[in-house]
């Protein structure tokens, strides 16, 4: 994964963790789900990476068969490294009902504490670290149900909005900006109401991920000219991202 520094914690991440490790205490999987750009993806990899544990992140699609995805799931139990999959709904009907059998499969060889078991005909080694994680944005156009097989294997948390104003705060002031608590204030309202009176168009984006990058770019900036007043700084970040 990479240097890819920390993420901000928040009560939502926070909520990610608590269910996350719940989960695996219970041997299932856990299922972030959401809007794009909440943080599903990030903060699953930003708990391996806390654990020590290596996380795979898998996108899905249309064209995932059961034999990819069994592969990447022996793959995953014998390295005992967690998987990520991203946008598991995107997979067709009649492969999740297969992918169901393979994931109960894992779960009574966890059940069991097994060192060994037979998965899709190989006997394979068992690392008990494994853990499956799916993360999914519910309602989009060519995404199906999940059926209640694979439900009953993950334990849900909604991620619906970030708490942006906790993270612009927290990194601008590990930007080094000090007047971090009035701009943070004042980006996350600009950005709201951007983001709810302008016309909604998909090359508009005021969510996290937008304000992240001038977040990180308002930082280079403050670094490059460090006489100039913070508010300046960030103005010129916005204005040249937006
Ligand atoms: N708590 C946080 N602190 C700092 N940055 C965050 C936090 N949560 C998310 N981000 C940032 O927000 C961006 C979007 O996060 P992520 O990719 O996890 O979204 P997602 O919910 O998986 O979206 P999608 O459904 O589009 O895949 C990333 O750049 C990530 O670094
Ligand atoms: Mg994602």
């Amino acid at each position: 994964m990479g240097l890819n520094g920390r993420l901000v914690i928040t009560p939502l991440t926070d909520r990610i963790y608590l269910t996350i490790t719940q989960a695996l205490s219970m041997q299932l999987g856990g299922a972030p789900a959401g809007p794009a750009g909440t943080g599903k993806t990030e903060t699953t990899k930003d708990l391996a990476k806390a654990l020590g544990l290596l996380c795979m992140v898998t996108n899905c699609g249309e064209g995932m068969d059961f034999l990819a995805f069994g592969k990447i799931l022996s793959g995953l139990c014998q390295c005992g490294a967690w998987g990520c999959f991203d946008e598991f709904n995107r997979i067709d009907i009649s492969v999740l009902s297969v992918i169901s059998t393979q994931l109960q499969c894992i779960r009574n060889a966890l059940l069991l504490k097994a060192d060994k078991f037979l998965f899709e005909g190989n006997m394979i080694i068992m690392d008990l670290k494994v853990g499956i994680f799916i993360t999914m944005n519910p309602g989009y156009a060519g995404r199906t149900e999940l059926p209640e097989s694979v439900k009953a294997l993950f334990r849900p948390v909604v991620c619906i909005v970030p708490d942006l104003e906790q993270i612009c705060l927290i990194m601008l002031f590990s930007e080094g900006f000090l007047e971090a608590k009035v701009l943070a204030k004042k980006m996350t309202v600009l950005y709201k109401l951007a983001r709810e009176q302008l016309s909604k168009q998909h090359h508009y984006d005021f969510g996290l991920r937008a304000l992240k990058s001038v977040l990180t770019m308002a930082g280079q900036l403050k670094r490059n000219s460090p006489n100039l007043p913070e508010n300046v700084v960030l103005m010129r970040a916005l204005r040249s991202l937006t």
